[in-house]
Parts: C-alpha cells; structure tokens; sequence
C-alpha cells in the first residue's frame, strides 16, 4: 500500500489508538485542538483517525465519554473486550495490524499506559510507523505494574515522545531517548498535560450540573469522600481489597464510591458486601465525575488522572498506592501517599488539610494539545525530509484555537 505523503497530497493521516477510559479522556482535547487547526485553515490539513481497540466496551467507561466530550466516531472498534492479559494483547495486536495499515498514518498517536498503549505501540512499530507517545516519560520504578511495563516499551519504541514535566522529561533522559547522543535521533520535548486541557475545558459546563449530582447522590459539598479504586495491585486479592474499602468505610464522613468494572467483577466473585459510609455507584460520566471531584472535602484513589484532577481542583488528595507517577503532586503538598495500610489511611484522612493552598500550573497551563499537534505538525515535516516542503501556516497558528464550544 502506497504511503501518502502530506507533501504531495496536502493532506497528513494520524491515527490515534485508544481504548480504554483515561485514553478517552486525553483524546478528547487532542480532537479538539485538531478540528480547531483544520477550521483555521491549517495547511497541511489534518485527518485524524481514531481507532478505538474496544479494550472497554461497557457504556459508562467508554461511549459516554465519547457523547459527553464531543469526540468524534472512531474509524473502527476492535472490539477486543477482556480477558487474560495474553488473550486481549493478541487480539488488540492482531486487528491492529490491518486497521493501521489501510490508514498507514503519518503518525499514530499513543496515549498514557494501558494494554492498548502497549499493543498500539509493538504492532506500529513493527509495520515501521512512526509513533508519538502522549505523557511520555512518567516512571513509578515498579516494574511488576502492567502500566510501567507498557509505559517503557511505548517510549522506547516512539519517535516523539510528549512528557508532560520536567521530570518525566528527565526519566526519558536518564534512558537515552531523546539525548543528544540518542541514535534514533529521537525528539523528547515538555508539553504538558493534555488532562488539564479537558478539565478546564469541561469544568464550566459540569460545574452547571454539580448541584443536581450533588443532589442526587444526596450528598452536600465538602461533606463527603469521593474514592476510587481500580489497580490490579488493590484490586486482584480480596483480603487486601477488602482491608482497604472496611477503612475507607470506616470514615467521618459519607465516601462516594464510583466502582469501577474491574473492581466490581472482584467484589462480586468475593462476595464482598459493602459496610461503614461507603456509597458505592455505578462509573460516573465525566462531567458527574469531575463535578463531584470537586466538591469532595477529599479524594482518595489509586487512579493517575484522578491524582491530577484532585491537584488542578484544589482538592486534597490520598494516593492509595505505594508510588506515583505525579511526584509533583507529593513535593507541593496536594497530594499524600499513604499506602493501604488502614490506620494510616485513618489518619491521614482526618488531618485537616487546607483546598487549593498550591499552584496548580505544574503539568502546563492546560494548553498541551495545541503544544502537541504543533509537534507532530513539525515531526511530519521532519520525517519527510529532505524537501521539508510544507510547514505550519503562521496565520493558522495565530488564530485562536478555540472558539468556546463546548
Ligand atoms: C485498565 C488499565 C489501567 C487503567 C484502567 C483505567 C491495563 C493493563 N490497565 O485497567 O492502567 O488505569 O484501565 O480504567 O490496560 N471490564 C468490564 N467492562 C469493561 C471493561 C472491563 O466489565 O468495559 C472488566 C472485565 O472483567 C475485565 C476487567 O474489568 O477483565 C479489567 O479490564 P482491563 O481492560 O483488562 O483492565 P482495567 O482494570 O480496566
Ligand atoms: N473517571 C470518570 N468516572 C469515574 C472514574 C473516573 O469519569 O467514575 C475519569 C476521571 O475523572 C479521569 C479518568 O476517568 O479523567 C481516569 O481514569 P481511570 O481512573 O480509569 O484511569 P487511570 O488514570 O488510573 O489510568
């Protein structure tokens, strides 16, 4: 199949691949940034394919983001659903193959860290496509974690690595990629975190529907815990899923409890029965989520984009796990690892800490899609060197990106 140059054909072919409820969430600013710049009159023109592996599939962790953040239709759904962790790479790698080769984009675009991170990553690099990897660089040094796993070979195979800090930045370094002395000459750059980009993007239009979240979970603002909890580490032993939710339970206040499909499926096959103040509901959508986000007196979570949102949102936040990927988040007080050890959970909680005392411009200042459409802009221009026939309109660039849609 032959491989359309943007430099004949005006024309430059990204295929993102996603598939599972954090990569949702970080396309959708991406999207925007992309229809914004081909509105404009952006020359090359931009066509961007979503490929959606259908690592998720249930409606209240996948299609609702698609309808509540305005992201277009995906080219195709590999529909690959679950199953063992050999069993659903195999498929994802496998309906890949053919999906990117009938785009053969000029980029495929990962995103974050989850299974389909990982197979978009070994298949694209395999049919020789170059990959630019979104939050590039971020490390807990815990390789067990199927997520640290994916993150390394996704970076190591890409050729545009986004980090969103200086410290991921720093992790790529300390690997070589991105070096000066880097033989695949790859480009590592700072832009941000595209997660900020949705919160504020989304934040006014949920705030317009917190007071009926709030009331329909019958809940008050700042007299609640919001918990979420889904890390295969927490999750897979029962004893110790159980250990964590009789603490949380066992709280001053009511803790909402969006409970995600993972987590329901092990407390079902436990037969756990929920005690203490914990309200467990189904997924929250994410205008519901970031809403009850941030009315939250505190947030407790193993989850990576929830650690981020508790630190944009001014919310304190606990870290139920024994490392982070946001050390940030630590360093400026927002956030507190505290393990899963009840009593320190117990504790932790009920230190009064102050909302909003930090500066919340630590990953960028929610403009990191526009920052990464740009780099890919050039990247497609650099790898289609030597002519580098086609650039990024100036004009294009100077309008403004977004003009208030929701
Ligand atoms: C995945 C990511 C994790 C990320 C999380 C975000 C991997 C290895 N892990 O974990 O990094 O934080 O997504 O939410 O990719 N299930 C359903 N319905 C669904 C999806 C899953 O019932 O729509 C159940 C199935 O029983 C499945 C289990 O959840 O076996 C786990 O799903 P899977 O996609 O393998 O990983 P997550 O735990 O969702
Ligand atoms: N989220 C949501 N509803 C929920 C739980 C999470 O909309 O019930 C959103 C959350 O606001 C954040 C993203 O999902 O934007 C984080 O995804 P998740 O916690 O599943 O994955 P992780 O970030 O840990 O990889």
């Amino acid at each position: 199949m032959e491989h359309l140059s943007a430099n004949q054909s005006g024309v430059t072919t990204w295929a993102s691949v996603v598939g599972a409820r954090p990569q949702f969430v970080k396309l959708a600013p991406i999207c925007r940034a992309i229809e914004a710049y081909n509105r404009n009159g952006g020359y090359p023109q931009i066509d961007h394919r979503i490929i959606h592996t259908g690592q998720h599939y249930d409606r209240a962790v996948a299609e609702i983001f698609f309808v509540h953040m305005g992201i277009p239709e995906p080219m195709c759904n590999l529909a690959v659903g679950s199953g063992s962790h050999g069993a659903q790479l195999a498929r994802m790698v496998e309906r890949l193959e053919p999906a990117l080769l009938s785009v053969r984009p000029d980029w495929v675009i990962l995103y974050g860290d989850t299974t389909s991170t990982l197979a978009g990553a070994l298949i694209g690099a395999r049919l020789q496509l170059p990959l630019a990897h979104v939050e590039a660089g971020c490390r807990s040094a815990d390789l067990n974690m199927p997520e640290e796993q994916a993150r390394i070979v996704a970076d190591h195979l890409s050729r545009l690595l986004l980090a969103p800090s200086q410290a991921a930045l720093t992790n790529l370094h300390r690997e070589g990629i991105g070096v000066k002395q880097d033989p695949r000459n790859r480009r590592a750059v700072v832009v941000g975190d595209v997660m900020h980009d949705a919160l504020i993007q989304h934040q006014e239009l949920a705030e317009q529907h917190a007071d009926h979240t709030l009331e329909r979970f019958g809940l008050e603002s700042d007299s609640y815990y919001l918990l979420t909890l889904h890390r295969a580490e927490n999750t897979d032993c029962a004893e110790h899923l159980c250990k964590i939710l009789d603490a949380v339970g066992g709280l001053d206040f009511p803790v909402l409890f969006p409970v995600h499909p993972r987590t329901q499926k092990m407390m079902n096959s436990a037969g756990l029965s929920l005690n203490g103040r914990l309200r467990p509901v189904t997924p929250l959508g994410y205008l519901e989520m970031i809403a009850m986000e941030k009315h939250a007196r505190m947030i407790l979570t193993d989850s990576g984009g929830v650690q981020r949102e508790a630190y944009y949102l001014g919310v304190p936040c606990l870290t139920l796990r024994d490392s982070t990927e946001w050390p940030e988040t630590i360093e400026l007080g927002a956030n507190q690892i505290v393990g899963t050890d009840p009593e320190t959970i117990r504790a932790a909680a009920q230190t009064s800490r102050k909302r909003g005392s930090w500066p919340v411009n630590m990953y960028g200042g929610g403009d990191a899609s526009r920052a990464i459409v740009s780099e890919l802009l050039a990247g497609c221009q650099r790898h289609d060197a030597p002519e580098a026939a086609w650039t990024v309109s100036a004009e294009a660039w100077s309008k403004p990106m977004f003009d208030g849609r929701p």
